[in-house]
């Protein structure tokens, strides 16, 4: 693919005072990401590439599909080099990783680290000096392949913990650039991020932005008050002040709630085959009265045990029955290598397994577990067969099913729980919020849920669906990206 100059989503008047080292052939607005938006491990099912995994692909994907942008990321392969390409309308410029950079920076430092210390150690956060060295060595990868790719002045947007350096990474080399950053997962409160042996080098990588953007409010706060621990940082708030070359430059660290493309996932639900299709998936259940649905990668964070272990209670006690309520766990596979990720698989196929052989009939089943990832049609099929919709998350940034679930609900049928320890929560008030940790309570929104009166249940839903109708991703990046260009002024 040629690469083009190509205009940012938003004009911005230039800044002559900064210097010129940018390619002559480049773009004016950049996306980087860990992952791009395709994956080619696996079978692959679109040329060789498949949609890759998690939420941030589901938010930045329809976005990138209408800018003239690109979107720097790895393509789901170790070991291979690949030049920059179009897919699905999208300019991609893949950063090649080896076998090894996948353990120590990937699995490693990104997700046996970070992950569980910024979601409330859920997990035990490992701290090895060869991850972190890797962890540097990779982030400047990234930030080199942005550099060779940005114009002068261009607006790049990096995203998420795998790549926390890569902020300073770019002010260092190329200060003309205009610098946003969005953590899709939480930011942990300073006694926790504590821990981290090079919690210093971390916040000093994110400050290199102009624009820090988190999930919720709190998130924000946390990082402003590590900032101010444990760098040279001053500022009062969530305004943060660093010095540089003499001079001060200011850093916003801000809220901005990430959303879904409602629009799309709304049509998808209208669809006549997608409709038929979610009958269909009712009928082959032997067509319970409840279907309940719980749709997550499979991962420590997404409450999945305390999900498992509320049903099976409530089928023990008698409250719920196989063959008028299903539970339907889709967990599709994630970060397989990673030690606490294959525990889980175990603990939860163990789980299942137990509940299916306990109150499985030869005609229903108690718990369809399916180990797979769906194309999006199959995704609202299941929606819009899911009389009960299950967000059962100890910790997450997030959570675009809850919000998914909420746009397939055009008839205002359906019900949500959902855990108050979602970044979800904040904007879905009207689900049956739980605390997780909270079986009793767990439980008996579940049985809140299968009773609800349709009228309670349609006014809760319609109250969420105008929210995530005026608020969907769309806005969320243009709001992001109107404050960076305003920051950056
Ligand atoms: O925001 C959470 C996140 O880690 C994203 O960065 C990522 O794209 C998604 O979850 C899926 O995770 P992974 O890329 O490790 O499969």
């Amino acid at each position: 693919m040629s690469q083009k100059t190509v205009s940012s989503p938003l004009e911005d008047q230039e800044d002559s005072t900064r210097p010129n080292a940018a390619p002559s052939d480049a773009y004016d607005f950049l996306v980087v990401s860990n992952r791009l938006p395709v994956d080619r491990a696996g079978d692959g099912d679109d040329n060789g590439w498949r949609r890759s995994p998690g939420g941030l692909v589901t938010a930045l994907a329809p976005i990138m599909e209408k800018s003239d942008g690109a979107w720097v990321g790895w393509h789901g392969a170790a070991d291979e080099e690949l030049e920059p390409f179009e897919h699905d309308s999208m300019a991609l410029v893949p950063v090649p990783l080896s076998a090894d950079e996948l353990e120590l920076y990937y699995e490693g430092f990104s997700n046996a680290t970070l992950w569980p210390l910024y979601h409330d150690v859920i997990a035990p956060p490992e701290f090895h000096r060869a991850w972190w060295e890797a962890y540097q060595r990779v982030n400047q990868r990234f930030a080199d392949a942005v550099i060779a790719h940005a114009a002068q002045g261009a607006m790049v947007w990096v995203q998420d913990y795998q790549l926390q350096l890569v902020p300073a990474m770019l002010r260092a080399a190329r200060p003309d650039l205009k610098i946003g950053f969005f953590n899709h997962i939480p930011f942990p409160p300073q006694e926790i991020f504590a821990q981290l042996p090079w919690r210093r080098q971390v916040l000093e990588g994110l400050l290199g932005a102009d624009l820090l953007g988190f999930q919720r409010p709190n998130d924000a706060s946390n990082f402003a008050r590590a900032a101010r621990r444990f760098t040279a940082a001053t500022g009062k708030g969530t305004r943060l002040a660093v010095m540089e070359g003499g001079r001060e430059r200011l850093v916003r660290a801000e809220a901005f709630p990430i959303s879904i493309d409602t629009q799309r996932i709304s049509e998808l639900a209208s669809r006549p085959d997608i409709i038929e299709r979610a009958r269909q998936i009712r009928h082959d259940l032997g067509d319970p009265k409840t279907i309940m649905l719980g749709v997550d990668r499979l991962d420590y964070t997404k409450g999945i045990r305390h999900r498992l272990k509320a049903f099976e209670e409530l089928l023990t006690d008698g409250r719920v029955k196989v063959g008028e309520v299903t539970l339907i766990q889709v967990a599709s596979p994630s970060r397989e290598r990673v030690e606490q990720y294959r525990l889980l698989r175990e603990e939860v196929e163990g789980t299942v397994g137990r509940i299916n052989g306990t109150f499985d009939t030869m005609q229903h089943t108690a718990v369809r577990y399916l180990h797979h990832s769906y194309p999006v049609e199959e995704m609202v099929a299941l929606y819009l067969a899911a009389d009960v919709m299950l967000v059962t998350a100890l910790r997450d940034g997030m959570n675009l099913v809850a919000k998914e679930y909420v746009a397939a609900r055009r008839d205002g049928t359906g019900a949500l729980i959902l855990s108050e320890f979602t970044g979800a929560a904040d904007q879905l008030k009207q689900a049956l919020l739980i605390n997780p940790h909270d079986i009793a309570g767990l439980k008996n929104a579940i049985t809140t849920a299968i009773t609800l009166p349709s009228g309670v249940a349609g006014r809760r839903m319609k109250a969420m669906r105008r929210q995530i109708l005026v608020h969907n991703v769309e806005e969320w990046s243009s709001i992001f990206l109107s404050r960076l260009t305003e920051v950056c002024r």
